[in-house]
């Protein structure tokens, strides 16, 4: 949720920080801060607002030292103030940190702290480690930290620096995502990738209950006992181009047009004229499958949304039983999970914490776990037994895109390949299968190419307060999904419902003023009953807006506006539809003059509960 990154080398590291952070903003944007320290002293500047906001006030750049620490934040414990904001330093003012995650005992180390003279000047749980750290304090930062460490309960990635040993940058971690950059003379830790991609791609995972002590020529990890940890370098596949806007005024636009580049990156290798191949590096084998009685999907928001496509796909196309549970309730819950149950979670950063928490909880059952995740060596994919990777590159837009409808292939692939398996389609089917998707880049390239029409059409809709998602079968997620899109970028309140519902509790709300967007495209089982639902809805007065299949007369007469997608198969057609829906949602939002990569209230990845 908050957004870290940490530098010790030769260079001046403000400026370098200041990038890095900019490039985690969609992390969290109520706070920022930075400490450098210069001349033996820790340098802490901290406001309210987003990065740019605070940097104008306080020049970020202008703080000397060739250590230093920054953080973005997403408040959630304290309100959003700068006292709040980090870093936060010991009463000394010689350690400082900076936090990610939830501490849940911060209560009584306050207490305990606070016996010990200890007075606090935020209302944070993140301060209680700070000075719990300096309460262990005796010459050696790294003894500090390892006591401190071990009397905390609850989620962390920690930055830590101090005064005393200017050279050394201390990160440790426990349940909230952490990452150390390798460079030459020079060293980094990160939330994630893009703060630091552009200086190196070499990077170790920190896994939970370590830490690692960063010098500019060294990087040691060890384990809360103390002990050293061997652990392996990484090299990324990312570029740097890929983490920036690239001439688009967001990154949401610009993850949107992504979309035809990334489905093929991530079917490339995968796919051949005629066959799939998912084993490769995955061990997802042809025996794997065999053993499959019964799929539970588990993901959160948009993830979750893929699941109920995958849910259509898989049992159409590979006759398997499938459930797709919220992450969040099913960690919670006795689900059963017998031999032969394949757990599949989704998630595009691998880091949302319902999602992890989710597959522990299925672990502990015996479940095998499969996941689709986009970004490598997150924590979901580290702990999942087969990892199927998407290659959407990275997603800074904190509206969920291409992740979407790479994860989307993803599940095609699986499906088709795991139908084949089981003798539920024929070498020619998966040919067919193949082709089709093989359509599907320049398909989506032709709706972006005609992205005017949908700006003209979110013009005429930007003042209205509330929209409703109407889609049958396996376009029903899409119209979840597109109601997701467009409340969580321009805070327009909208709802997503099977259309054949609608009449059972909806249709109360349909007046002129009730935009009723319907993903209506051609196939011979629903189409017929979706133009009946569209009746419906103009029968009341509302406005109909068709997501229909280009060349679609028919429609034509029945709607107020078209946005047209080509024509695919029908378990395709998901992946085409959502296009006009991810572009609607964006215009209405800059139209509103809200900022679609940074949403109110929201965060990228939810690593905490
Ligand atoms: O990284 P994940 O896919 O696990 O994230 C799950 C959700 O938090 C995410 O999809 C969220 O709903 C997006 N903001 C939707 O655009």
């Amino acid at each position: 949720m908050c957004g870290i990154v940490g530098y010790v080398g030769e260079k001046e590291a403000a400026p370098l920080l200041v990038e890095g952070l900019k490039k985690l903003e969609y992390r969290g944007y109520d706070s920022a801060g930075m400490a450098t320290i210069s001349e033996k002293k820790v340098l802490i500047e901290k406001d309210v607002g987003k990065i740019e906001e605070v940097d104008k006030k306080v020049n970020f750049k202008s703080m000397k030292g060739k250590i230093g620490l920054a953080h973005s934040r997403w408040a959630t414990h304290g309100d959003v103030t700068k006292e709040n904001a980090h870093p936060h330093t010991s009463m000394k003012e010689d350690i400082s940190i900076v936090h990610n995650g939830i501490i849940e005992n911060f209560a009584d180390i306050k207490k305990k702290v606070g016996k010990e003279g200890h007075t606090f000047s935020s209302d944070t749980d993140t301060e209680a480690i700070v000075h719990l750290i300096a309460a262990h304090h005796e010459g050696n930062l790294k003894e500090a930290v390892l006591k401190a460490l071990n009397e905390l309960e609850g989620a962390y990635a920690l930055g830590i620096i101090s005064s005393k040993e200017p050279h050394t940058l201390i990160a440790a971690r426990n349940e909230s995502p952490l990452i150390i950059g390798v460079g030459e003379g020079e060293n980094f830790i990160a939330s994630d990738v893009p703060a630091i991609l552009e200086h190196t791609k070499k990077i170790i995972y920190l896994d939970n209950g370590e830490i690692g002590v960063l010098t500019k020529d060294n990087v040691d990890i060890f384990d809360l006992e103390g002990n050293k940890v061997e652990k392996k370098i990484h090299t990324i596949e990312w570029t740097v181009e890929k983490a920036e806007k690239g001439g688009f005024d967001h990154f949401m636009l610009k993850e949107i047009f992504e979309q035809p580049s990334v489905i093929s990156e991530t079917v490339e290798g995968r796919i051949s004229e005629d066959s799939i191949d998912l084993n490769g590096k995955t061990g997802f084998t042809s025996e794997e499958m065999k053993r499959i009685k019964r799929i539970i999907i588990v993901a959160c928001g948009t993830s979750w949304h893929a699941g109920l496509v995958g849910e259509f796909m898989i049992e159409e196309l590979a006759k398997i039983p499938v459930e797709v549970e919220y992450a969040s309730e099913f960690r919670y819950r006795d689900p059963i999970v017998e031999k032969g149950t394949l757990i599949i979670a989704i998630s595009q950063s691998g880091e949302t914490a319902d999602t992890l928490a989710a597959i522990r909880h299925a672990k502990k059952k015996g479940a095998k776990i499969l996941s689709i995740v986009n970004v490598k060596g997150s924590s979901i994919a580290r702990e999942s037994d087969i990892v199927l990777y998407t290659k959407a590159g990275p997603e800074i837009g904190v509206a969920s895109t291409k992740a979407f409808t790479t994860q989307l292939i993803m599940l095609y692939l699986m499906t088709v390949e795991i139908g084949h398996v089981l003798g539920h389609t024929n070498d020619q089917q998966v040919k067919n299968r193949i082709r089709d998707l093989r359509l599907l880049p320049l398909q989506i390239q032709s709706m972006l190419d005609e992205r005017k029409n949908v700006h003209t059409l979110a013009k005429k809709f930007i003042e209205k307060a509330h929209a409703l998602y109407l889609g049958r079968g396996i376009n029903f997620p899409i119209a979840l999904e597109g109601a997701l899109k467009l409340k969580e970028v321009s805070y327009v309140h909208a709802e997503g419902y099977p259309a054949a519902e609608m009449k059972h509790g909806p249709i109360a709300l349909i007046d002129k003023n009730m935009p009723v967007v319907v993903i209506a495209t051609k196939d011979d089982r629903t189409y017929k009953k979706v133009l009946s639902n569209i009746q419906e809805v103009k029968a009341r007065g509302g406005i109909v807006i068709a997501i229909a299949s280009k060349g679609d007369r028919d429609i034509k007469k029945c709607v107020d506006y078209i946005l047209p997608v080509p024509q695919n198969s029908y378990i395709l057609t998901p992946l085409l539809a959502v296009v006009p829906l991810q572009l609607f949602a964006y215009y209405v939002a800059v139209l509103r003059k809200h900022d679609p990569d940074k949403p109110k209230n929201l965060a990228k990845s939810v690593t905490v509960e």
